[in-house]
């Protein structure tokens, strides 16, 4: 039985003030009620101290958005891993496609930071996820492959984490309908499964995002293989962060 994660991913969202308050309010509510689900939440560089102490012994895990493959050295505006499991990171999102558009990160890069995320202790949550153009090209399956056989390191563990986030559907309003999501799920799984060996491959948990809100949580998190959400804009909101957890079945 796979334990439903709920990430937030932050992006480049939050000062200090709003940073705390927002992950102080999910820990007073974690705190409060016993939790069916993982909570994650990975603010932006400057957040993680603040953040990190506001949910200190409320269950909420902490995470990076991204590490560099070094684990220190001349590396400009970098973080590691190693820095990041430092102040008490146990999760980094890698790959995320905002993270190879803005950035040209390939899936060899994600590969070798996944490797690196390892190296620290830390669990790699690796994104992948299809262009529109590539959907409306009957594309989507087989660029989604391509990223995982590229992107997963060599003995990656049950710890890792995959997030399927259809480019179109981040920041768009715009959902993948549940029937596209159990398809992509379940070829994931079974790629999981050909690539770490059935144990590893049905351990791994694999994360719906783009566009998760509470009105689509419950039908989404209901979907076959769907092991979580990773949650953009609506991991900003107390009240809608919460509500997507607690949609978890
Ligand atoms: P939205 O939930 O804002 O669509 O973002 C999804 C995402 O990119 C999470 O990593």
């Amino acid at each position: 039985m796979r334990r439903k994660l709920i990430a937030g991913n932050w992006k480049m969202n939050g000062l200090r003030a709003g940073g705390a308050a927002l992950a102080g309010g999910l820990a007073e509510k974690c705190r409060a009620e016993a939790l069916t689900c993982d909570f994650l939440v990975c603010p932006p560089a400057h957040l993680l101290i603040p953040v990190s102490e506001a949910i200190a012994g409320s269950g909420i895990a902490l995470g990076g958005q991204d590490c560099h493959t070094g684990a220190s050295g001349a590396h400009t505006g970098d973080l590691s891993a190693e820095m990041l499991a430092d102040v008490g990171c146990s999760f980094v999102i890698l790959g995320h496609s905002e993270r190879r558009a803005d950035h040209g990160e390939g899936s060899d890069l994600v590969q070798a930071k996944a490797l690196a995320a390892a190296r620290a202790g830390l669990k790699a949550i690796v994104c992948v996820g299809e262009t529109a153009d590539e959907r409306k090209a009957g594309r989507a399956l087989e660029v989604i492959e391509t990223q995982i056989r590229q992107s997963l390191p060599e003995g990656a563990g049950a710890e890792l984490v995959v997030a399927y986030e259809p480019v179109w559907a981040i920041g768009t309003g715009l959902t993948a309908t549940p029937a596209d999501v159990a398809e992509v799920h379940a070829q994931i799984r079974q790629l999981l499964v050909e690539l770490c060996g059935a144990g590893v491959g049905d351990a791994i948990r694999i994360l719906y995002g783009g566009s998760v809100k509470p009105a689509n949580a419950a039908e989404l998190m209901a979907v076959d293989n769907v092991d979580g959400a990773l949650v953009g804009g609506a991991s900003l909101k107390l009240e809608d962060f919460w509500a997507i957890g607690s949609s978890c079945p």
